[in-house]
């Protein structure tokens, strides 16, 4: 019996928590894709789970804590019910591997980033009584690889308007505090075929904004195709309204991507592009290879060519060695660019990075102190951009009714920024042209100008 005809009866629960970045999240939704074709449904509770997998993040000392404290409580659930599975893959799983079987008694497997496709065999290796250890890397040496096997097309969630899709994968850049290159290898991109073929299936089951993922997606090349290129051939795909992509590196953002976001309709007017910080002495000892001059440069160039465009940033506040002058330099940057969405981080030591060991720490303290400076002049710059945009004229892709129901509905405009449509009937996938009303901290009130003036 295939799994779309199987009573809804006989199939296994699978909960599956996912943290970290959209790259996480698209790995989650290639697990339950997989994980369907094995005759399993999604349940909304570890409780009523036959199998229960956590995807993890190692990018903060935080993301790892949560794993563990998420693996404690779930010890309690196996305890009760010892025939449930856990596996635990992702980042944390990539690094500590068989570590995490020692420390984690109740964990039956534990799978790298590059092992997620061989589910179904880890599992049958758990039923027949094996705790499974599964890190190795795939070929490491290639550069071009369809590293996504299947596209799972027949089994998308039904009611999703975006997802991502992973175009790259893996970093060479090796920025002094990030655990990325350690935790998923070196960098490969996809062929441009192979992406356009999940493209189009994910327009096929009702798809509408895709965006393009990768830890270095600008660094994007697959023979004659780069970056740019990728984008010209999605740009074509019928059906598809919207492209971002996230999250692009400085030192490979250039005069052609700028024009790519002036002239292909479908690159939304949006630019998430990290900075770390506003002092070239901190980028430097962080390897980040650029100097805080050429980032505001491409903030003027992006800028000229869409005017309009709303940008967003990554910052870490006290890295080792950054003193108060070097934190000066970057609220300098956000008062210069005037951000329209700020993630700030406090800098968090991650053993085998080379930043972990130096010895200049900022105390926590300091570090604590500089993150809520930061969101202080932060917020104010955020609201007047978002106060600004009252009155506007915006698109607005409709993900559905709003979760405060009053015939309102929700969606994001190209921006990015998410509004709330008044007494609305859009459908989901729906593209509405709306007035901004009304701002609040980070979201916008909005009317549907189908419905004329009133
Ligand atoms: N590839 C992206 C970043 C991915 S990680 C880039 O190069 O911009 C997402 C963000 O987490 C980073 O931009 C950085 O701001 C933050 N981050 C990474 N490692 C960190 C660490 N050790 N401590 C604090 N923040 C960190
Ligand atoms: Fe980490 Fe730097 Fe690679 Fe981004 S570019 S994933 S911060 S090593
Ligand atoms: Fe975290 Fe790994 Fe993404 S460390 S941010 S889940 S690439």
């Amino acid at each position: 019996m295939s799994p779309t005809t199987a009573n809804a009866a006989d199939r296994k629960g699978v909960f599956i928590q996912t943290f970290g970045c959209q790259m996480n999240e698209y790995d989650s939704a290639k697990m339950l894709e997989q994980l369907r074709a094995e005759n399993y449904a999604p349940v909304d509770s570890p409780a009523r789970a036959h199998l229960i997998l956590v995807n993890t993040c190692a990018i903060r000392e935080k993301s790892e804590h949560k794993v563990y404290s998420l693996l404690g409580r779930l010890g309690g659930i196996k305890r009760s019910r010892p025939e449930v599975v856990i596996g635990v893959g992702g980042c944390v799983s990539q690094q500590r591997g068989a570590e995490i079987l020692k420390r984690v008694e109740s964990v039956d497997m534990v799978f790298g980033t590059d092992n997620l496709f061989e589910l179904p065999a880890m599992l049958r290796a758990v039923a027949a009584g094996e705790r499974v250890v599964r890190t190795d890397w795939h070929d490491r040496k290639r550069k071009v690889a369809n590293f996504i096997p299947d596209f799972g097309s027949a089994f998308g969630a039904p009611d999703e308007v975006k997802a991502g899709l992973a175009i790259t994968k893996g970093c060479n850049n090796f920025c002094t505090f990030c655990v990325v290159p350690y935790t998923r290898g070196r960098e490969v991109s996809r062929e441009p075929e192979n992406i356009l073929a999940e493209a189009r299936a994910m327009l096929a089951r009702g798809i509408r904004e895709i965006t393009l993922l990768g830890q270095n997606v600008n660094s994007y090349k697959a023979g004659e195709t780069d970056f740019v290129g990728l984008l010209g051939h999605l740009n074509e795909l019928e059906g598809l309204q919207r492209i971002r992509y996230t999250s692009p590196h400085p030192k490979d953002f250039d005069e052609k991507l700028a024009e790519a976001h002036a002239v292909l309709p479908k690159l939304c007017e949006h630019l998430h592009l990290p900075f770390q910080s506003g002092s070239d002495r901190i980028l430097k000892a962080m390897r980040r290879n650029h100097k805080i001059a050429t980032y505001l440069d491409k903030m003027t160039m992006i800028r000229q060519r869409v005017p309009s465009i709303a940008i967003s940033t990554d910052i870490i506040v006290g890295f080792p060695g950054e003193s108060e002058e070097d934190f000066e330099a970057t609220l300098n940057v956000l008062r210069t660019v005037r951000f329209d969405h700020v993630y700030a981080f406090k800098f968090s030591p991650r053993s085998g990075t080379p930043a972990a060991t130096l010895s200049d720490q900022v105390p926590e303290r300091v570090r604590a102190e500089r993150l809520a400076r930061l969101f202080e002049l932060n917020d104010s710059i955020v609201s007047e951009r978002t106060s600004a945009l009252i009155g506007s004229r915006q698109e607005v892709l409709s993900e559905g009714p709003h979760r405060r129901g009053c015939g309102a509905i929700t969606g994001r405009t190209r921006g990015n920024k998410p509004v709330m449509v008044v007494d609305c009937n859009a459908e989901r996938g729906d593209l509405v042209p709306v007035e901004i009303v009304s701002a609040r901290k980070f979201s916008l009130v909005a009317r549907d100008l189908r419905r004329g003036c009133r």
